[in-house]
């Protein structure tokens, strides 16, 4: 169970970022877990820089571009050198800024060509009754897989985040039994992309309000292969509670 942590700008003191980072080293070595931090780039560098534990960091976002004059960018070479082996792209967060689809498609290349393995964040901003919102997930996913080779396409992990679900609490994330629908679906479009079983093996996340009190059900009632958390990963009793749920 992989359990990528967005600490999003909730974490804003090295001494938090710390306390989070040793439970963070607990939980990795758990039997079945796999923690993935992405902090803030400040912290994610002060992080990694020592980083001699089984936690793997992630960028929370990557520069479109690949360096050179390019004022407040951050490279995805600089983060793979550093150590840094995944980066979030197309958060709803930064597509909300205004990065588009083509955006998404162009960093997720970046982030493979410097060895990073992208989560790229798929979701809808709300359900219709005629579910048109597939339609919409089925053009995110496909912008990012179309112009990929089918080897760079094996690389990538979905997360999938419905909008409406993120930063509440438990009770209004997704029901297991619609979450698995959804597995189901990203499983189907992704067989546009790869072969059977490749599209079998890719990792699939799901993210949006997940906290102790729903991360085992959710987990237990789908195939999922891991959650991309946001605030209940701020906080080192949260964050050591969810991680007793799913261990
Ligand atoms: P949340 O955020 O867990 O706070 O809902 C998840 C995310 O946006 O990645």
């Amino acid at each position: 169970m992989i359990i990528a942590a967005n600490w999003k700008a909730y974490v804003e003191s090295v001494a938090k970022a710390k306390a989070l980072f040793a439970s963070a080293k607990r939980a990795a070595v758990k039997p079945g877990i796999e923690i993935i931090l992405a902090p803030p780039a400040p912290l994610l560098g002060l992080l990694v820089a020592d980083n001699k534990s089984k936690v793997a960091f992630a960028a929370q976002d990557i520069s479109d571009t690949t360096g050179g004059a390019a004022t407040g960018e951050t490279t995805a070479a600089l983060l793979s050198g550093m150590g840094v082996t995944y980066t979030i792209l197309g958060h709803s967060e930064r597509r909300a800024m205004g990065e588009t689809d083509a955006v998404v498609a162009s960093k997720v290349g970046h982030a493979l060509a410097q060895g990073l393995t992208p989560i790229v964040c798929i979701g809808e901003r709300e359900r219709d009754p005629e579910a048109h919102y597939l339609q919409g997930l089925r053009t995110q996913i496909g912008a990012v897989y179309e112009p990929l080779s089918p080897k760079e396409r094996m690389r990538v992990v979905i997360a999938y985040e419905p909008i409406w679900a993120i930063g509440k609490d438990a009770s209004e994330a997704i029901t297991p039994h619609d979450l698995q629908e959804m597995v189901l679906y990203i499983r189907k479009v992704l067989g546009d992309y790869l072969p059977g079983r490749a599209s079998e093996a890719t990792k699939i996340l799901y993210g949006g309000s997940v906290e102790p009190g729903n991360a085992r059900e959710l987990a237990g009632g789908s195939d999922i292969n891991g959650f991309l958390i946001g605030h209940a990963t701020a906080d080192v009793a949260t964050f050591t509670a969810l991680i007793k749920a799913v261990s």
